[in-house]
């Protein structure tokens, strides 16, 4: 036999190449029917509660507490209790062991946290399981390194503790952003009462199993479901001594407002409208996969996602006819699926503010763009989508939609380009594609931005500080930038 005679007898060419459904199992996740708050070391029953759902399904998970002004007022004492009795002046070499073992049992239940971010929230598993896992265990790593060597990370400035830390966080990244948060304000010696995003309870209250296991003395860490009011009670706590904000804007203003003349520390983490520069001569097909990297990884549900493209013009269109054939290849569908790219919007209000703003675009003159794709039935779900001739001055080149939706903007030199990216009330991140390292400095120098990466995209590492400029906010997660707001220095 020939061998093209040998080819010929096999099996036919299967006519239909989509996935066949490999969804990870849900069986590893044991959900309670109800959650209470976890305040002192054990659950407290809430007074009120709602249910958290399935974004994917709108089907209810749980039912969760929505914490009261009372029931803030009962974690903030428990965590002054902690902090004064024993925490604060524990050994920094005591608490990195906690710090560890957090880590550590964080690894070892990651498929557990994975599998249950993804259904609580709506972001695909393979980003779960390969970005906001092993990213939230490295910062307890890195953190528990730092905390006794407080002193050398600022010589001759003798840090202590700040003393109880209020922190709010979003719902786009929810372990992530409690680990961003956490680690950094344990390490340095604080108590801490945390208040999740209402949408995305679940792996925080998982977490309370794991502080459970490492043995973490009560009312170091205390957390309070519930939504905007359970935050704005937090934040108004005369008890806190420190706030850490993360979510939108709008809420940092009035976080500010309401703190300014108190004396509290604080940080606000915001919003973005990045700015993602590809000159002519960078790597194209490498170009492409950061722009999708950057725009639709998590749903677009990304404060320093790259939502503006800009493209040289010398190489527009066939950057753009790329584009559009990569948005064909993605796969936008069960949250649970192992092959899945876009996974669901996180809620029904994010959903409407998402089409709110496409509508916009559409009237305001751009050209729209989605792939053919079929979109479930149930849940909350939007096409990637790309919008082309789009004028600085629309909304959808301004505002932050925080969805997969990218908008395609031109320019001719580097000095445009930086003019553009710049003009925007944010200063988040900014990506720059191009084969020439001096032109890489040249931009990172000029951009607005408090992250630029080059050749690259939505990359992170514990090591690396991470905030905004303008109103993206102000202090750094990340690195050793990330203990100073966490400490105060006796000179
Ligand atoms: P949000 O800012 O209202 O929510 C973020 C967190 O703040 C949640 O935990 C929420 O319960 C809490 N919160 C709300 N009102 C508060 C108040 N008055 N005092 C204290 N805490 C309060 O954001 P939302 O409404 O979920 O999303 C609206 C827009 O904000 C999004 O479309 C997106 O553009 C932006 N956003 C940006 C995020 C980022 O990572 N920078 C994260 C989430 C949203
Ligand atoms: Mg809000």
């Amino acid at each position: 036999m020939t061998e093209i005679e040998k080819k010929k007898s096999r099996a036919p060419v299967p006519k239909d190449w989509t996935y066949a459904p490999a969804p990870e199992s849900r069986d590893v996740v044991k959900l309670r029917e109800r959650y209470g708050l976890f305040i002192g070391g054990t659950w407290v029953e809430p007074t009120e509660s709602y249910e958290t759902i399935s974004p994917a399904t709108e089907e209810t998970l749980a039912t969760v507490g929505q914490g009261t002004k009372e029931d803030v007022d009962r974690a903030v004492a428990a965590a002054r209790d902690a902090y004064a009795n024993g925490w604060s002046s524990l050994p920094g070499s005591e608490r990195a062991k906690y710090l560890f073992r957090i880590a550590r049992i964080l690894q070892e239940r990651s498929r557990e946290f994975a599998v249950l971010e993804s259904l609580n929230g709506g972001k695909p598993i393979k980003e779960s399981r390969d970005v906001d896992l092993p990213l939230a265990a490295a910062h307890f790593f890195y953190y528990a390194g730092w905390a006794d060597k407080l002193e050398y990370a600022f010589p001759n400035r003798r840090p202590k503790a700040v003393g109880v830390a209020g922190q709010i966080i979003p719902w786009n990244f929810p372990l992530l952003m409690l680990a961003w948060k956490l680690a950094p304000a344990l390490a340095c010696g604080n108590t801490v009462v945390l208040k999740p995003a209402e949408t995305t309870p679940l792996t925080a209250l998982l977490f309370c199993d794991v502080l459970r296991q490492a043995e973490l003395p009560p009312g170091v860490v205390n957390i309070v479901t519930g939504d905007g009011r359970t935050g704005a009670a937090l934040v108004d706590h005369p008890d806190v001594d420190k706030i850490a904000f993360t979510g939108s804007t709008e809420v940092g203003k009035a976080i500010q407002r309401q703190l300014a003349g108190t004396g509290k520390k604080l940080t606000l983490e915001l919003g973005g409208k990045a700015a993602n520069i590809v000159f002519d001569d960078c790597a194209l097909d490498q170009a492409v996969e950061g722009i999708v990297n950057g725009i639709y990884f998590n749903q677009g549900h990304v404060c320093c996602a790259g939502s503006r493209l800009f493209a040289q013009e010398s190489i527009y269109e066939p950057l753009v006819d790329k584009l559009k054939k990569r948005l064909e290849t993605l796969r936008v569908g069960d949250p649970l699926d192992k092959n899945t790219d876009v996974g669901a919007i996180n809620s029904a209000m994010q959903l409407e503010r998402i089409k709110e703003l496409v509508e916009a675009g559409k009237e305001e003159g751009a050209d729209i763009y989605q792939p053919p794709c079929r979109l479930p039935e149930k849940g909350y779900w939007f096409a990637p989508t790309v919008f082309t001739n789009v004028a600085q001055s629309y909304r959808i080149a301004q505002e932050e939609i925080f969805g997969p939706v990218l908008s395609v903007l031109t320019f001719r030199t580097p000095e445009e380009a930086v003019e553009k990216a710049n003009n925007t009330p944010y200063g988040l991140s900014a990506g720059v594609w191009t084969e020439k390292g001096s032109r890489i400095l040249w931009m990172a120098q000029r951009l607005r931005a408090g992250v630029v990466w080059a050749n690259t995209f939505n990359r992170f590492d514990p090591t690396s500080p991470f905030g905004g400029y303008k109103e993206s906010g102000f202090g750094r997660e990340g690195g050793r930038h990330g203990l100073e707001p966490y400490l105060r220095f006796e000179e």
